[in-house]
């Protein structure tokens, strides 16, 4: 197997490279994030430490990925490398393994890896993006609504779409439910504008030709013609440098590109999601952005609100994504505190949704009940007391656990650590009552 180990430590380095070499492997090894992108691009695993002394591990590890075959990257991590650890799982390593390593680890993973790849193969190439499967998008918000039903208004034809949205907010979720509704079983192929590298991304986005550059040794498809008749979904899109807006655009109007050295005209099939966090209207104001692609790419505009605009849902998404959460780490959560809910809803949120999935997942690391004591915000100076009296805290507590145990009595009254008998009192004199 081709790997390339990346650590600043140059005993690290050495010493896998002897071992892996003494078991077949190919090794090739950098002491920093530029050794990585170039040493990287045709190894089959990276195993990359998080802290290196030029880019962080967590960018280097983007740009990694953001390549149509990227390696497998395994991260090197500390022992207080726990959230950036969380954070490059999230964001698509296959694994990590802890400092000081033992060479059992950096088998096991190795393995994993093979494994993973032998299974892969036997897949067609466009399926890996279908990665994850639909999910579900949660909130009663009035807003929230005004999105889902045009969401589904929009699934029905085949028009190009700008989500707006702050970082966070669900951009992703909703291309993906709007690609789910209009292309059922098609590829959904994201691409990620900013972190493609300089030099590669029209080769990524279009293919290229066998021989097109010193490299490039056989024909390969690029993002827009993998994605067939699914979905290219253009994240980052405000971060896009503009020689890569030019080439979008005359794609986007003549519905056909060439690969990188070609000469035939492949059509352009794939329905255009585009997303960005920034303001692109303001971007085109200041010509940062080319208004004629701007204007081809909204046909439709989705503006998902921030979450302190709808902090109604904040329950409802606690909920949805404790589970999720406790599904993955192999966890029982059943639910949270009262006042911790108090304390979310009392948050401003500036990393919206994907913020709070952090926390919780953070909290969930650290909690060993089945109900969430405590949780450790990013910005705690952000916290605005939550006004109410006792009595309301008492019962929206209550009946946030009912609805967690399906208004099963006696779970809820070994929850609240309450008699069975306390519980239906409580119930009465509150008022409560299953929706
Ligand atoms: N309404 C929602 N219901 C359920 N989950 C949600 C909702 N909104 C966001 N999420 C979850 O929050 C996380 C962040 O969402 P997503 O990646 O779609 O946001 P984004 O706007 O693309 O963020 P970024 O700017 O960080 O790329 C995901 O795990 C997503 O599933
Ligand atoms: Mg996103």
């Amino acid at each position: 197997m081709k790997i390339c180990v990346i650590d600043d430590d140059q005993a690290i380095c050495r010493s896998l490279q002897l071992q892996l070499q003494a078991r077949d492997h190919e090794v090739a090894t950098g002491l920093c994030g530029g050794d990585a992108l170039r040493l990287a691009a045709d190894a089959e695993l990276v195993f990359l430490d998080l802290q290196l002394p030029d880019i962080s591990g967590l960018r280097v590890l983007e740009q990694l990925l953001a390549s149509e075959d990227a390696p497998a990257v395994v991260m090197i991590t500390g022992r207080q490398d726990m959230e950036a650890t969380i954070t490059a799982i999230q964001k698509g390593a296959s694994d990590y393994i802890r400092k000081p390593l033992s060479m059992e680890a950096v088998l096991g993973v190795i393995e994993k890896v093979q494994a993973r790849s032998r299974r892969a193969r036997v897949k067609v190439r466009a399926l890996k993006h279908q990665d994850t499967g639909p999910r579900e998008i949660v909130g009663r918000d009035r807003q929230l609504i005004g999105v889902l039903k045009q969401v589904a208004r929009i699934s029905q034809s085949r028009v190009g779409v700008l989500i707006q949205g702050e970082s966070g907010t669900g951009k992703e979720l909703v291309a993906r439910a709007i690609h789910e509704a209009s292309s059922p079983g098609k590829p959904f192929v994201a691409v990620n504008c900013a972190s493609l590298a300089p030099g590669v991304w029209e080769s990524e986005l279009f293919g290229h030709e066998k021989g097109a550059f010193t490299g490039a040794s056989r024909q390969r498809a690029g993002r827009f013609e993998v994605a067939e008749d699914g979905t290219v979904f253009l994240d980052e899109i405000g971060d896009m440098p503009a020689p890569m807006q030019a080439m979008l655009l005359r794609a986007l109007q003549e519905r056909e590109f060439e690969r990188v050295g070609g000469h035939e005209a492949i059509c352009l099939r794939a329905r255009v999601i585009a997303a960005t966090h920034r303001d692109l209207d303001q971007a085109v104001d200041s010509g940062d952005f080319r208004a004629d692609l701007f204007h081809r790419l909204k046909v439709e505009t989705v503006r998902i609100p921030p979450l302190r605009e709808r902090k109604g849902d904040i329950p409802l998404l606690v909920d949805h994504l404790l589970h999720r959460i406790s599904h993955a780490l192999g966890r029982r959560i059943e639910g949270v505190a009262e006042r911790v809910l108090l304390r979310l809803q009392g948050y401003e949120w500036p990393g919206n949704v994907r913020e709070l999935e952090n926390v919780l997942m953070r909290s969930v690391s650290r909690c060993d009940g089945a109900v969430l004591l405590d949780v450790v915000l990013d910005k705690p100076g952000d916290e605005k007391p939550s006004l109410i009296s006792l009595s309301e805290c008492e019962r929206r507590h209550i009946r946030h656990i009912l609805e967690h145990v399906d208004w099963n009595v006696t779970r809820a009254a070994r929850i609240l650590e309450i008699s069975p008998t306390t519980v239906r009192k409580k119930i009465a004199d509150y008022g409560l009552k299953g929706s």
